[in-house]
C-alpha cells in the first residue's frame, strides 16, 4: 500500500437550504465533506485542524483500526477532543476491508453537517466479485435542520423531550424538489442506457432509518458495511444510520431522455413525531442525438416506497443479507463462544431535574440505557486511562453482563425501569470470543435501535421478534453465511444475536446510531486488553494526541 495525505480544515461556512442561510461546521468549506479514497492496504494520514470555537473529533466509521485505536475518534472514548486552534493527525491503515464507509464528527451532534464518504477500493488487479461497473457514485443520506444544531441538541437534552425533528432529508446535501425552494438543490444522476452503475449508499442521517428506491429500476445489493454479500435484487433497500450499502443499478436500453425519481424516506416504528418527508433526486438518461432537439416531455416516474412502519419489509430485507462465504471471501464466523452477554437496549424515563420544564410523560425526561445503565461520558478519554493504568475515577469495569431483572416483554411495561448511571465498561482479555444478544425493550414506545460497534465487524448470527429464548433460538443461529457488519438494526420489540472475536486491543465504543438515543445514554464501551505477543499490543499514543 501507499500513504495518502489529507488535510481537513474544520471551519465555518454559510450554506443556504430551504430558503434559509445558516452557518454550519464544514471540512474545508465543503458540504457534505470531502471524499476519502484509498486502496485496501493503504495508510491514511489525515491532518485535522480545528479553526472553530467548538471542540471537535472525527471518526472513521467502520474502519476497524487494528492496533490503531488512537485514531478511532469518539470524543472521551479514544481521545480528548481537538481544541480550538489545535490539530491532530489521524494515522491508520485500511486493512482487510474494502468497500464503502464514511467519516463523521464524533462529539455532540456535530456530525449533522460534518460527514463524507470513505471509498476503499480493492488492491490493484483485484476485481470486484461482480461485473465491473461503468461508473461509481457515492450517495450520502443526510438530515437538515433550519434551526441551529445547538438549539436542536438543547431541545433533546435540556428539556428531556423528543428532539426537534429535521426539516429535510438530503442526498449529498441536496433536499430536492419535494421541499420548498429546493428545486435548484437537487441530486441528479445522469446515466447512459445499458450500463451498470455502482451506487455507494451511506446513511449519515442522525435519527432515521431510510427506505431508498429508484422508480422502475431494480437494485442489486452487492455489499453491506464494506463487506461483499451474496448479490440479491430488491426494488427498495433499507439502511439504518451508520450503515452503508453498495448496490448495482443497471440502466435500461430504452427511454432516452426519460427521468425517474430517486427517493428516500423514513422507516419508523413509533407513531410519535418524526420527519416523514421524502427526499427526491433525479435519474436522468442522457438524450440521444435524435431526441436532442425535440423538446419532448416524458412523464416522470415515481418509486413506490413501503409504509413508514413496515417492519415486515425490514425483517425480510435484513434476512436477505448474507456473507459471500466462498473460498475467496470466507465468512470467519466464530465457532466458539468464551463469554455470553445479554443486553437490553431501550428508552426509559427519569424524574425531571429541579427547576426544569421536562417534556416526557408525567414530568419525566427521556433517558436511554443498556442493561439499565445510562452511560456517563467521562472527563478524560477511556483509552488513555486504560493505557496508562489510570482508570481510577474515570471508569469502572462492572458493566453488567445481564439486565438487573430478567427481561420479559409482555406488551406492558415490566418493573425494570430503574436506571442507574455510570461510566461502566466490560473488560475482555485479548481474543475473547463474544456472543452478544441485543434485546429491544420498547418499554416507552415502539423503537428500533441501530447498534454500532467500533473496532470490529461482527456476524449477525440470529434475529427475531419478541423475547430471545436462550434454549429455542441458539440452535437456529446461522453460522454459515451470516451478514458481517458494523451496525445492526435491533428490531422494535425483537432481538439480534451477534458474534465477534475481541482481537483488537483498545477501548471500543458501542452505541445506538440514532444521535438522540446516544445523547440519552444508549452507549457503553468494551476495553480489550493487550495480548502476549508484540503484534497483539496497542502501540503507545502518538505525540500529538489531544489533551483534555
Ligand atoms: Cu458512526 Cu460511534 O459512530
Amino acid at each position: 500500500g501507499i500513504t495518502r495525505h489529507y488535510k481537513f480544515q474544520i471551519q465555518l461556512q454559510n450554506v443556504t437550504r430551504l430558503c434559509q442561510t445558516k452557518t454550519i461546521l464544514t471540512v474545508n468549506g465543503q458540504f457534505p465533506g470531502p471524499r476519502i479514497i484509498a486502496r485496501e492496504g493503504d495508510r491514511l494520514l489525515i491532518k485535522v485542524v480545528n479553526h472553530l470555537q467548538n471542540n471537535i473529533s472525527l471518526h472513521w466509521h467502520g474502519v476497524q483500526q487494528r492496533r490503531s485505536g488512537w485514531a478511532d475518534g469518539p470524543a472521551y472514548v479514544t481521545q480528548c477532543p481537538i481544541q480550538t486552534g489545535q490539530s491532530y493527525v489521524y494515522n491508520f491503515t485500511v486493512e482487510g476491508q474494502r468497500g464503502t464507509l464514511f467519516w463523521h464528527a464524533h462529539i455532540s451532534w456535530l456530525r449533522s453537517t460534518l460527514y463524507g464518504p470513505i471509498v476503499i477500493l480493492p488492491k490493484t488487479h483485484q476485481p470486484y466479485p461482480f461485473p465491473q461497473p461503468f461508473k461509481e457514485v457515492p450517495i450520502v443520506f443526510g438530515e437538515w435542520w433550519k434551526a441551529d444544531t445547538e438549539d436542536v441538541i438543547n431541545q433533546a437534552m435540556q428539556n428531556g423531550g423528543a428532539p426537534n425533528i429535521s426539516d429535510a432529508f438530503t442526498f449529498n446535501g441536496l433536499p430536492g424538489p419535494s421541499y420548498n425552494c429546493s428545486a435548484q438543490d437537487t441530486f441528479k444522476l445522469k446515466v447512459k442506457p445499458r450500463k451498470s452503475y455502482l451506487l455507494r449508499l451511506i446513511n449519515a442521517a442522525l435519527n432515521d432509518e431510510l427506505f431508498f428506491s429508484i422508480a422502475n429500476h431494480t437494485l442489486t445489493v452487492v455489499e453491506a458495511d464494506a463487506v461483499y454479500v451474496k448479490p440479491f435484487k430488491s426494488d427498495v433497500v433499507l439502511i439504518t444510520p451508520g450503515q452503508t450499502m453498495n448496490v448495482l443499478l443497471h440502466t435500461k436500453s430504452i427511454s432516452p431522455n426519460a427521468t425517474f425519481l430517486i427517493a428516500a424516506r423514513p422507516y419508523a416504528t413509533a407513531p410519535a413525531a418524526f420527519d416523514n418527508t421524502t427526499v427526491t433526486g433525479l435519474l436522468e438518461y442522457e438524450p440521444t442525438k435524435s431526441l436532442l432537439n425535440k423538446n419532448k416531455k416524458l412523464p416522470l416516474h415515481k418509486p413506490v416506497l413501503p409504509r413508514f412502519n413496515d417492519t415486515n419489509f425490514s425483517i425480510k430485507f435484513n434476512g436477505k443479507i448474507r456473507s459471500l462465504a466462498n473460498s475467496k471471501f470466507p465468512a470467519k464466523v466464530p465457532m466458539r463462544v468464551d463469554r455470553r452477554f445479554f443486553f437490553t437496549v431501550g428508552l426509559g424515563l427519569l424524574p425531571c431535574r429541579k427547576n426544569r420544564s421536562c417534556q416526557g410523560p408525567n414530568n419525566t425526561r427521556f433517558s436511554a440505557s443498556i442493561n439499565n445503565v445510562t452511560f456517563v461520558q467521562p472527563n478524560t478519554a477511556l483509552l488513555q486511562a486504560h493505557f496508562f493504568n489510570k482508570s481510577n475515577g474515570v471508569y469502572t469495569t462492572d458493566f453488567p453482563a445481564n439486565p438487573p431483572i430478567k427481561f420479559n416483554y409482555t406488551g406492558t411495561p415490566p418493573k425494570n425501569l430503574m436506571v442507574s448511571s455510570g461510566t461502566k465498561v466490560v473488560m475482555l482479555p485479548y481474543n475473547t470470543a463474544v456472543e452478544l444478544v441485543l434485546q429491544d425493550t420498547s418499554i416507552v414506545t415502539a423503537e428500533s435501535h441501530p447498534l454500532h460497534l467500533h473496532g470490529f465487524n461482527f456476524f449477525v448470527v440470529g434475529q427475531g421478534i419478541g423475547n430471545f429464548d436462550p434454549n429455542r433460538d441458539p440452535p437456529k443461529f446461522n453460522l454459515v453465511d451470516p451478514a458481517e457488519r458494523n451496525t445492526v438494526g435491533v428490531p422494535s420489540g425483537g432481538w439480534v444475536a451477534i458474534r465477534f472475536i475481541a482481537d483488537n486491543p483498545g477501548a471500543w465504543f458501542m452505541h445506538c446510531h440514532f444521535e438522540v438515543h446516544t445523547s440519552w445514554g444508549l452507549k457503553m464501551a468494551w476495553i480489550v486488553q493487550d495480548g502476549k505477543l508484540p503484534n497483539q499490543k496497542l502501540p503507545p499514543p502518538p505525540s500529538d494526541l489531544p489533551k483534555c
